[in-house]
């Protein structure tokens, strides 16, 4: 149900085939305030057609319009102002929510065609980084949402995990390493390594040598070297997985820069073909003048190839594996030139789909508005933030209610869950300051507060006992702060929707703030479980409530504890 589109309707049927529904419906406003009504339609596009002031039309239609679901219609000048009928409408949208319960608001705009989502997409050997906690969570959030309006999202980890500081590496780990303490801690000794090398190199430049010459042996496949570089990776990604799991955010692949090693040759190859590359100092390089850009650097003179080599093999890699409707990059904003490069060559090359690709760039997490890469000196590492979070939600669980059963389960995704929602609540470009005192309060435009209030819900209809929905009953409501709980129920299509079309899951975490919101003050100003005819209605309101939190935690990859 959507009273937009009644409306509408209802419009067209007295102004007749000079304007359609869909042409009417999308010039319909929402009114600033209520005393406006919930609806309403301007009149100046229709002045030119019937040769009347707008005013003039506004007072015809105003008499002429009828439906059973508006209450009343106010004509304001050229305005016509759409009161709904609050009975009828929460009785209809209740039972769209209660019959459909979690697949409200699911779209099928996506048919089922697949969407690569590349995100995360750490290095190996260095901590996962807050940049790609943004990638991942933000990512993860795209997919859900991709999935609700039909789209197969396939989620494709692009681990950093080839190149020069792979010599590095191995020439550091033969000097100072040994098994042990990478298997004990394999991010932060490989990390003490590579830092290592750095300085020592300084004293001893014949070292960068020695590495240049690992990673030639890397490249051709010299055994001792392809394990090696194979153990750093899987212990890199051994850690990496714990961060994902903390997340409960899974991949469909994890084919990162190393598994387009065979693929490259092809992507010289074709470039030469199609006559795109020049010979500049020894590099081969693609000129991009015409788009404003700079030339894309595809192979340097010592014949190494580069990141944009190996992501135009990526490219053409997933449009044949996944024959992808749009092919998704969610990489923060300072690689904008890249993808601007990449989807130039692309274009170039003469593949019309690379204008289904999509660089999803965001802002940078800040402390105290300083770029945040080091604490004293040292990477802020995620999982310590994210124990921190879990520590904070602890102590508000036992201040709150030390009787909670599951207190570790629901402290984990609170604490968890405060983190991700924060990141996700604003637009995506914003930056923006993490203060993790803030991030995880039960009040404010939290995660914790969205996901108590939702705990409340559930804890209203544990108490009402004996009530059962039914739901294809006709739940009425006609109280004013139900009805702003209804429209933001009604609303739930439109928003996914919008979510969707401007790839930002702050969309949805918006509605769940201001439904979250709407919802405290509903309980507030009524008496839900006191025994009288209005009963059913409100615990039904109530109901629906907790299943479209849920589902807005849940798109935004959020737990929703029962109890907290
Ligand atoms: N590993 C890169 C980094 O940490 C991000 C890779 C993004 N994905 C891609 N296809 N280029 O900066």
């Amino acid at each position: 149900m959507n009273y937009k589109l009644i409306v509408a309707e209802a419009l067209q049927e007295q102004i007749g085939d000079t304007l359609s529904v869909e042409a009417i419906f999308n010039l319909l406003e929402k009114p600033k305030s209520a005393e406006h009504g919930d609806v309403a339609f301007p009149t100046f596009s229709l002045a030119k057609v019937f040769r009347k002031a707008p005013q003039q039309i506004a007072a015809d239609l105003g008499v002429k319009v009828t439906s059973p679901m508006v209450a009343k219609i106010d004509v304001v000048g050229p305005y016509l102002n759409f009161f709904l009928d609050k009975s009828i409408v929460s009785a209809a949208v209740l039972k769209d929510v209660l019959t459909q319960g979690e697949q409200y608001g699911d779209l099928a705009i996506g048919a089922g065609s697949q969407v690569p989502i590349d995100m995360s997409s750490p290095n190996i050997a260095k901590p996962i980084s807050m940049g790609h906690l943004r990638s991942t969570v933000i990512g993860n959030a795209l997919a859900n949402i991709y999935a609700k309006v039909g789209y197969k999202p396939i989620k494709i980890n692009h681990l950093g995990d080839w190149g020069t500081q792979f010599g590095k590496l191995i020439v550091a780990y033969k000097l100072w390493g040994n098994a042990e303490a990478i298997d004990a801690e394999p991010i932060a000794e490989l990390l003490r390594l590579y830092v290592k090398f750095h300085a020592v190199a300084e004293e001893q430049p014949e070292l960068n040598d020695d590495a240049r010459e690992w990673f030639k042996k890397l490249e051709d496949a010299d055994e001792e070297a392809v394990s090696l570089w194979k153990w750093f990776r899987e212990e890199s990604l051994k850690e990496f997985n714990h961060i994902y799991d903390m997340l409960d955010i899974t991949f469909d692949s994890f084919n990162g820069e190393a598994f387009y090693n065979d693929k490259m040759q092809e992507i010289v190859d074709l470039l030469e073909e199609k006559h795109l590359l020049t010979v500049d100092n020894g590099a081969s390089i693609v000129d991009l003048e015409k788009y404003n850009l700079n030339p894309a650097l595809i192979k340097k003179s010592d014949g190494a190839t580069l990141y944009i080599t190996r992501d135009l093999a990526a490219a053409l890699y997933r449009k044949r594996t996944y024959d992808f409707a749009q092919s998704l990059y969610v990489v923060g904003n300072e690689q904008s030139n890249h993808f601007k490069q990449l989807k130039a060559v692309l274009n170039e090359m003469g593949y019309a789909w690379s204008e289904d690709m999509h660089h999803i760039p965001f802002g940078l997490i800040t402390q105290g508005g300083k770029k945040l890469s080091t604490r004293q000196g040292k990477i802020v590492l995620l999982e310590e933030v994210l124990n921190e979070a879990i520590d904070l939600a602890h102590q508000q669980i036992e201040a709150k209610n030390p009787d909670l059963p599951n207190k570790n389960e629901v402290a984990d995704q609170v604490g968890i869950g405060a983190v991700v929602f924060h990141d996700l609540k604003n637009d995506r470009l914003n930056n923006f300051d993490f203060v993790i005192e803030e991030v995880v309060r039960f009040e404010g435009e939290t995660g914790p507060y969205v996901q108590y209030t939702r705990a409340r819900a559930m804890s209203i209809l544990r108490k009402a006992g004996d009530f059962k929905v039914e739901p294809a009953a006709d739940y009425m409501l006609n109280d004013a702060y139900s009805w702003e709980i209804v429209k933001l129920l009604q609303e739930y299509p439109e928003t996914i929707q919008r979510a969707y079309e401007k790839r930002e899951p702050s969309v949805i975490a918006k509605h769940a703030l201001h439904l979250a919101q709407a919802f405290n003050r509903y309980y507030a100003n009524s008496k839900v479980l006191v025994e009288d005819a209005g009963r059913p209605a409100r615990l039904a309101l109530v109901q629906t409530v907790a299943i479209i939190l849920k589902e807005d935690l849940r798109l935004l990859g959020v737990k929703a504890p029962d109890q907290m």
